[in-house]
């Protein structure tokens, strides 16, 4: 069935999987590249998208080292099609559309080019589409985690990127309701809950919840079932340790107990030292040593997200 707002034309043919995380150097590329290698290797045709159009360095990972075409031509409205975008790797049926050559002035496109790009993502001709999303909580990134499936949240297990964990988690989920609600008053309410420090006190979404359900019960089902199907995945990246493995499970509890989310922890990835070699080579890890064990992790990640019996 076609998502609300969209015609059944406009039905995701190939997954779309988005991966952002809040904060800059966690591995977000570093997962994007061998999960994207990883499912390619098993016949699937993907397509590695680089969205972070401020700090774009997949073409890097994946050893395109001048990409001619970028999406920052589809958002300057210099090419209509996406497709025409895309630019072999040295993975056969693998994919890449670059994020090479933005306009440093205003890199993001504006609204109505964001809705356009989401339909084309969705219609990419791919099984699996991966989007490696930019660092911090811009309107544009979250909206990019709204496409497809649940998106996917790199950390590492250092304070600062669990807080930004939380922090992305937490603004894609508000935007997700205020999308889902309709009565502008409950609209309100959400938008003004978006301020932590807001007068209401309003801190948690379950908090917003008991608020909304008195403001319009009708909207509170809405709440409800937004809240259900907002179910992000994380991945720890970088671990080092049995505690650090174990900080994905405390996240999810976390989410569980004060935000009312239900979070799937689809694994971790150890500290590797030949990660920072296989980007200076330009050869994701999978490929340069494919039996570390943070390779047999990132495969395993791979088909968790997409499993070989859905293929
Ligand atoms: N599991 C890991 N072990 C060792 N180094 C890693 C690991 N994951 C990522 N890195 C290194 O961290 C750096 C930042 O990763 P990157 O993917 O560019 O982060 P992001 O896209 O989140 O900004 C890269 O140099 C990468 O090689
Ligand atoms: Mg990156």
């Amino acid at each position: 069935m076609a998502k609300p707002g969209l015609r059944d034309s406009d039905v995701a043919r190939a997954r779309v999987i988005p991966i952002g995380g809040g904060k800059g150097g966690v591995g977000k590329t570093f997962v994007v590249a061998n999960v994207a290698v990883s499912l390619a290797r098993r016949g699937l045709r993907v397509v590695a998208v680089d969205a972070d159009l401020e700090g774009a360095n997949l073409h890097t990972c994946l050893g395109v080292e001048h990409p001619s075409s970028s999406l920052a031509d589809y958002v300057a409205e210099r090419e209509e099609d996406l497709q025409k975008l895309m630019a072999d790797t040295s993975v056969p049926r693998l994919s890449l559309i670059a994020a090479t050559h933005a306009n440093i002035s205003s890199s993001q496109p504006s609204q109505a080019r964001r809705v356009q790009l989401v339909r084309a993502l969705c219609d990419l001709p791919a099984d699996v589409v991966l989007i490696d999303l930019g660092s911090g909580t811009h309107p544009a990134v979250m909206d990019y985690f709204m496409v497809g499936e649940n998106g996917l949240v790199v950390i590492t297990p250092e304070p600062t990127s669990v807080e930004n964990a939380y922090a992305f988690m937490r603004a894609a989920f508000y935007r997700r309701l205020r999308l889902a609600m309709v009565s502008l008053d409950v609209r309100k309410v959400v938008a003004m809950a978006m301020d932590q420090r807001n007068e209401r006190g309003i801190r948690t979404p379950l908090d917003l919840l008991r608020e909304v359900q008195a403001v319009d019960p009708t909207e509170g089902t809405r709440f409800v079932e937004a809240m259900q199907s907002f179910r992000p995945r994380i991945v720890m990246n970088d671990v080092q340790s049995r505690d650090d493995i174990r900080l994905g499970f405390s996240i999810r509890s976390v989410c569980r107990k004060y935000f009312g989310i239900e979070v799937e922890y689809v694994g971790y990835v150890n500290h590797e030292d030949a990660a920072r070699r296989s980007v200076r080579s330009r050869t994701p890890l999978v490929e340069i040593e494919p039996d570390c064990d943070a390779s047999v992790y990132l495969r395993r990640i791979a088909d968790k997200l997409v499993p070989k019996e859905s293929q």
